[in-house]
């Protein structure tokens, strides 16, 4: 079962993306394979944050996210939020970001981004929680190829998902 399940997510090959998102000066952000767009009216689109990240922690008190989506130019992008981890260094320090709404952090260098507003959280006992937003704000420069998780699988996460906080979080 978990063999076809990978194969059929393997073929699927999703697009990558960065969330960010802030509260009270703190700024967070991690690269996703998990996000979709969830209804047509309202402009619902849904996040999973691995409960493992220090992303999901900050998120779980933010009122606002921004999902950047990566293009194929954007695998330094990637490796640099999807290896390192916002407990041991601040990932916007080196990079160019514009103050968003609520101080969500929106990285200059990925113009293909939706500015979000949370509207719920489902932790259904998994190890990543589903953060439904409605889209705010959607800008691009145009049409892209996205980085796939194909381009992107040999790097190793900040977190493995099965890793908890101490005091742990959920
Ligand atoms: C290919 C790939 C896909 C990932 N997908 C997700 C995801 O969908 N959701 C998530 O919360 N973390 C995902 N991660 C893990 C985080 O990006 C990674 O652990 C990151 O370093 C966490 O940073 P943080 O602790 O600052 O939030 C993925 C990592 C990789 C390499």
């Amino acid at each position: 079962m978990t063999d076809a399940f990978d194969s059929l997510m393997a073929s699927l090959d999703g697009p990558m993306a960065v969330v960010t998102t802030a509260v009270a000066g703190e700024r967070a952000g991690c690269l996703v394979g998990f996000h979709a767009q969830s209804a047509i009216e309202p402009e619902r689109y849904c996040l999973w944050l691995s409960k493992a990240n220090h992303t999901y922690r900050v998120a779980l008190r933010s009122t606002h996210l921004a999902v950047h989506f990566l293009t194929e130019d954007d695998l330094d992008v990637a490796e640099h939020f999807g290896t390192l981890t916002g407990e041991d260094v601040d990932k916007f320090a080196d990079i160019d970001v514009l103050d968003g709404v609520d101080g969500v952090p929106l990285l200059e260098r990925c113009p293909h981004r939706m500015v979000l507003t949370r509207v719920a959280l489902l932790d259904e006992g998994g190890d990543h929680v589903c953060v439904t937003t409605e889209c705010l704000e959607a800008t691009t420069s145009g049409g892209f190829t996205p980085l796939r998780l194909s381009q992107v699988q040999h790097l190793t996460p900040g977190h493995e998902a099965d890793e908890r906080a101490d005091p742990p979080t959920g």
